[in-house]
């Protein structure tokens, strides 16, 4: 079986078996989206109201930001997997609970472990504090961090979020900034790891 079809399945498991108790609000779940082959997998927060209504991770106003970064850097969706730490959509779009982000854990960590990018994107600090508790996200911005995942040294970058960003105009400058050092940041982890993905 191909990742595209593993993927499939393992999204249809934890769509029946999780068990989030945002479930209960929801109109359905959201599932990450994109390509199973993918180098880097985009980590998000929740999803919001169009999200939820429409079943795809970022197709609101972030989303339409996180594309044209992506176009930036000759990119494209379909190129990259994008998913949420929780898969339901929070009511009012407030925070993520520590039980919500617990429950949907062992369906972020199934995706991760089957699609093994070289690169986690973490978009604003609910993404970054699951895997970096105690860092924040105005300090670790744009910097690279490494922590042993699954059985191998996993790559993070850590960027703000495209929704914090997209009407404060510092942040947003500074998110693309930050963004534009991704193919870069992609080459140097395969020097450092030159015979990875052959
Ligand atoms: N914000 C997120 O964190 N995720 C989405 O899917 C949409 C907006």
């Amino acid at each position: 079986m191909n990742k595209t079809a593993k993927l499939r399945e393992l999204n249809a498991k934890w769509l029946a078996e999780c068990t989030c108790e945002l479930r209960k609000t929801v109109t359905q779940g959201v599932l990450g989206d994109g390509n199973a082959d993918a180098d880097i997998v985009f980590i998000g927060e929740a999803p919001g109201a169009k999200e939820d209504r429409e079943g795809r991770p970022f197709i609101g106003a972030a989303g339409k930001f996180l594309a044209a970064m992506l176009a930036d850097i000759k990119m494209k969706r379909e190129d990259v997997y994008i998913t949420n730490i929780v898969k339901y959509r929070p009511p009012e779009n407030r925070d993520p609970l520590s039980d919500e982000i617990a429950a949907c854990a062992p369906w972020l960590e199934g995706e991760i472990k089957l699609i093994e990018p070289t690169l986690i994107v973490l978009l604003g600090r609910h993404a970054m504090n699951h895997f970096f508790p105690d860092k924040k996200i105005s300090g670790e911005h744009g910097i690279v961090s490494v922590l042993p995942l699954f059985g191998k040294i996993q790559h993070f970058l850590p960027l703000y979020h495209p929704a914090a960003a997209l009407y404060n105009g510092s942040l947003r400058a500074t998110l693309k900034e930050d963004f534009k050092e991704i193919p870069l940041i992609l080459k140097n982890i395969a020097e450092e790891n030159p015979h990875k993905r052959e």
